[in-house]
């Protein structure tokens, strides 16, 4: 039996990155996956992949998280075609970093928006469906939320994710009388298309410090995406309210002198 069989999710940033390789995973596991991102043919593209391999996806058209219109229509269309919702897992992000002095308002609201705004308008869209099919959510927070970082210089990442997590404890608080599970996967360093853009490009020094990750190497997106069916799954039945971490142990230790 696959792990989640029949299931409807809703998986935001299907186009690429830990979205794309979510609704691959998805798919392969049961789900009827409803996708969506900004870069729509991309994610039209992971669709087919998806069809190509026999699973089930729909990508009703062009979704912008940060615009609470395009989300309810988003949210409402893969309800009506798959007739309801069980799986929300709030995905798509996006992140301009800076310091506190160096960051414009302009930056710090982008990244709230997009990181935090964004979970709130999905989970929100989709709520009355997870509350009629006993469903759940999972959020994407980050490391970032949970310490600072004397090397990414990241006011406003540190507080979106922190509240992402934070945000989703409330929401396992909420949704516990209606059976609705609500958990947060937050992932270290992972290598994907966004990373390598900013943190995990040549000439940053955050590429350096990822190297001394405890076990090793950096993540990929199926490490979290392992995380994410498990919390999404009959077998995380009884768990709410976690916030499960992600990162090869980067975060719970500190570093030592380089060997
Ligand atoms: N990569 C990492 O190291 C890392 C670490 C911690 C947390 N995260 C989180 O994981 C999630 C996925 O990140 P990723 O690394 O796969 O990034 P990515 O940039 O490769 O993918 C993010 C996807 O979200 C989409 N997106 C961005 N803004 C959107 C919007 N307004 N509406 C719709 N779609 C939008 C992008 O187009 C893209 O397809 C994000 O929430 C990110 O903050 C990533």
């Amino acid at each position: 039996m696959r792990r989640l069989e029949g299931k409807v999710a809703l998986i935001s940033g299907t186009a690429r990155g830990q979205g794309r390789a979510a609704a691959l995973r998805f798919a392969a596991e049961g789900a009827l996956v409803v996708g969506g991102d900004l870069l729509h043919e991309e994610a039209v593209e992971t669709q087919r992949r998806i069809g190509r391999e026999g699973g089930t996806a729909l990508t009703p058209g062009p979704l912008d998280v940060t615009d609470e219109a395009s989300v309810r229509a988003w949210a409402e269309a893969g309800a009506e075609a798959f007739g309801g919702i069980d799986i929300v897992y709030a995905n798509a992000g996006a992140v301009r970093f800076g310091a506190l002095t160096d960051q414009s308002y302009e930056d710090f609201t982008f990244t709230l928006r997009a990181e935090l705004d964004s979970v709130w308008l999905t989970v929100r869209a989709a709520w009355p469906h997870l509350v009629e099919s006993r469903g759940c959510v999972l959020t994407v927070g980050s490391t970032a939320g949970l310490t600072g970082s004397l090397t990414n210089r990241r006011t406003a990442h540190s507080a979106s994710k922190g509240a992402v997590i934070a945000l989703t404890r409330q929401l396992a608080a909420e949704g516990a009388p209606y059976g609705v599970r609500a958990n947060c996967v937050s992932p270290g360093m992972v290598d994907t298309a966004g990373s390598r853009g900013n943190l995990l490009a040549d000439d940053h020094p955050m590429r350096e410090i990822s190297r001394h990750i405890p076990l090793g190497r950096l993540g990929v997106p199926d490490d979290v995406v392992n995380a994410a069916v498990f919390l999404t799954s009959e077998e995380a039945a009884y768990i709410t309210g976690a916030n499960l971490v992600v990162d090869g142990g980067w975060s719970t230790v500190l570093p030592g002198a380089t060997p």
